[in-house]
């Protein structure tokens, strides 16, 4: 077999974490209360009961994970900040407490020769701020931006990567329409206006995240569902194109100065918002088109779409893909999609960079009787995304590295404790970390700085 080729120079290998999942330590040195903390103490939200309090311990654990990074030879870490360590009220009196725990993380990051990337909002909104009408509200992208300029003035002299958001599809229909994530709410409107304002805010913050962290890389970080009809009818393909504005185009448009796709905009009009995009105001849509140094990309899988309403005498049931193609989540494994994806992003928006910021799976890990977790599923999905990606690559992408999500298990928000997506298999009553066999394999692969087989552990 012919050796794959190396990656580029300088092509970062990361892992990707946020604060709410892995920290803990959700009433500490001074941290108010967030939207997940509130929503994960509701009963009844989250699958099996729990919640965040103590997680992986990482606030605790820190200096132990980053030793953990640098075994794996990691060149990047991705993680975020939790708002609430930082204004525990969302604006106004800043916790200086806070500030120190992420100053001393980088600081031992930069020393182990981690590059590192912040995710300024992964979904955790002060509860004050919620309470005073969330994201639906303007004034919310208005604190966003005091929280971003407090954060990059503390530590933009040392992290020379930014990230406003994390996934604000999911910050807006998770949150707003399906009610699945915090704040749990079920109004397409609110839906609508938090998207609005979550861009909003990620455009006022550019400006200020490049005043206090000169030379640095700004982006935002977005997730993508590959959609696809089922068939050629054109039911089918009408139905996938408004998957792929409802979970993509939607916010790919207006970030690359294209305005809010007018299809979608009069689809949600006849349906949900008769006098229209009501919040919008002038200079918003210049603002949220602010140029970018990078896009993230948060791939997973793909989703087949099927109208069930057709009368085209198809099949109305989608054969779904069978379950040693999907994950523990339940999602289809589809490399082909990140390949595409990537394509797409790049030549129909003339992105100038781009990062793989999520990327992995979840399955069923035990330890066994030698104390190892051996996951071969894990390599094989990882080895067939990177070989997708390297193809991209050969295609002309700029993809500029790659954060596997994620560095260990953690608490995947609504699912709780039993998705386990890490590289590192936690052991959640005793906080004992241990490196999965994928964790071995990663490191051999970054060493190389090419695509090994998964066999080679
Ligand atoms: C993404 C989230 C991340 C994690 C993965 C599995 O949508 O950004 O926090 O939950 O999914």
């Amino acid at each position: 077999m012919t050796p794959s080729p190396p990656f580029p120079p300088g092509f970062l290998w990361g892992t990707a974490t946020a604060a709410y999942q892995i920290e803990g330590g959700w009433n500490e040195d001074g941290k108010g209360e967030s939207i997940w903390d509130r929503f994960s103490h509701t009963s009844g939200k989250i699958i099996d009961g729990s919640n965040g309090n103590v997680a992986c311990d990482h606030y605790h654990r820190w200096p132990a994970d980053v030793q953990l990074m640098a075994d794996l030879g990691l060149k990047a870490y991705r993680f975020s900040i939790a708002w609430t360590r930082i204004l525990p009220s969302g604006r106004g009196q800043v916790n200086q407490a806070g500030l120190d725990f992420y100053s001393r993380l980088v600081d031992a990051l930069l020393a182990a020769g981690i590059t590192p990337f912040i995710t300024l909002y992964h979904w955790d909104l002060p509860q004050a701020l919620q309470d005073a009408g969330g994201w639906p509200a303007r004034a919310t992208a208005e604190a966003f931006v005091e929280y971003a300029d407090v954060v990059s003035r503390s530590l933009g002299d040392r992290v020379k990567h930014w990230i406003t958001h994390n996934e604000p599809w999911c910050t807006s229909f998770l949150g707003h329409q399906v009610g699945e994530h915090a704040p749990g709410r079920y109004d397409m409107r609110q839906a609508l206006a938090t998207s609005h304002h979550v861009l909003l805010s990620h455009g006022l913050a550019v400006p200020a995240l490049r005043r206090n962290s000169p030379g640095s890389e700004v982006g935002i970080t977005l997730n993508f569902t590959y959609a696809q009809a089922a068939s050629p009818s054109v039911y089918d393909q009408t139905l996938a194109r408004w998957a792929d504005g409802y979970f993509n185009r939607w916010f790919t448009e207006p970030l690359f100065g294209r305005g809010y796709p007018a299809d979608m905009t009069a689809s949600y009009t006849q349906t949900f918002i008769p006098d229209g995009l009501t919040w919008v105001q002038p200079g918003d849509m210049a603002a949220i088109a602010t140029p970018l140094d990078f896009l993230g990309v948060n791939y997973y899988t793909r989703e087949i779409f099927r109208d069930q309403s057709a009368k085209d005498n198809l099949p109305q049931e989608v054969f779904p893909a069978p379950d040693e193609e999907r994950t523990l989540m339940g999602w289809e494994i589809y490399p082909e999609g990140l390949y595409r994806l990537l394509n797409r992003l790049h030549f129909e928006y003339q992105i100038p960079k781009l990062y793989v910021t999520e990327n992995g799976v979840s399955w069923p890990d035990a330890v066994d009787a030698a104390g190892q977790v051996h996951d071969p599923r894990r390599i094989r999905y990882l080895h067939d995304h990177f070989a997708a990606a390297q193809r991209a690559l050969a295609a002309g992408v700029p993809l500029a590295g790659y954060f596997v999500w994620s560095l260990m298990d953690n608490f995947e928000w609504a699912k709780g404790y039993k998705q386990r997506f890490g590289l590192i298999y936690v052991d959640y009553e005793t906080q004992t970390r241990i490196p999965k066999h994928s964790a071995a394999w990663l490191r051999r692969v970054i060493a190389a700085h090419q695509l090994l087989p998964p066999a080679a552990t």
